[in-house]
């Protein structure tokens, strides 16, 4: 058994890992930390990539008194009564669930974030930031002269059944950049990519102008699927709470293709 406040200590001290930033400005519409505030006596913490009724449902089935996820609900943009928002926040109140949501700082944690966490899982090592309308979501990564084929072999199992690749880029691959998610890049970001040599390009979701691009710029794009994507930095998360608290675990899968 833990406690919840020992649990906010804990993560705040893990997840905030650079007090600089201002996490108000980067991420304004996801939450990075405590949501609800439930039971104080932790026996069983759930985690989840993304909240919803169903989610918050597993969870209180699995005995949890303490969910933690990627994605949190939106928050009601004016004040105004949002009915998806009061049906999700009251789930919590009435079973007292609390809840974390690790947003920014999941995608971009140095140490256990998805995007590290997949560079780690192709063997490569992490060269620096990769820039996302100006915030460091993802990373740049190094493997030598690893073969694309043998990259996606060994990460297939772990991404979406409806991944996307285009291999258009070299068949051996030096630099990648990982952004998880809806990582898509911009048009902007398209120079960006071809000034840094990157080979393959990494992140969760497509979209229809950028196969296109990729042919054009001769890179490798692979979109492993949104969910797939931000399951990494969840469950390296989990291992580490495992390794450092004396409370069970369990992530919750409620699986999505996109
Ligand atoms: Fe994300
Ligand atoms: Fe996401």
């Amino acid at each position: 058994m833990i406690t919840l406040t020992s649990l906010n200590n804990f993560l705040s001290k893990l997840l905030i890992y650079d007090k600089k930033f201002n996490l108000s400005l980067v991420d304004p519409y996801m939450a990075n930390g405590l949501v609800y505030h439930g039971e104080e006596k932790i026996n069983k913490i759930a985690l989840a990539v993304s909240a919803s009724l169903t989610v918050f449902e597993m969870a209180k089935k699995a005995d949890a008194q303490a969910l933690i996820v990627h994605h949190v609900f939106n928050f009601p943009p004016n004040v105004r009564y949002d009915q998806l928002f009061q049906n999700r926040y009251s789930f919590l109140v009435k079973n007292n669930l609390s809840l974390f949501g690790y947003h920014f700082l999941l995608d971009s944690h140095p140490q256990i974030g998805h995007n590290v966490s997949i560079i780690k899982e192709i063997g490569g090592t992490i060269e620096k930031p990769f820039l996302h309308k100006g915030n460091p979501w993802g990373y740049f990564g190094r493997v030598n002269n690893l073969p694309l084929a043998k990259i996606i072999n060994g990460l297939k199992n772990k991404l979406s059944p409806s991944m996307t690749l285009y291999d258009f880029g070299p068949k051996n691959i030096n630099r990648v950049v990982a952004i998880s998610g809806r990582g898509t890049p911009l048009p902007p970001d398209i120079q960006y990519l071809v000034d840094n040599k990157v080979d393959l390009f990494i992140t969760g979701e497509n979209s229809e102008w950028i196969r296109e691009i990729f042919r054009e710029v001769k890179i490798n794009y692979l979109a492993g699927g949104h969910y797939h994507t931000e399951r990494f930095g969840i469950l390296a998360l989990e291992k580490l709470i495992k390794e450092k608290l004396e409370v069970e675990t369990e992530f919750i899968e409620l699986v999505n293709n996109v």
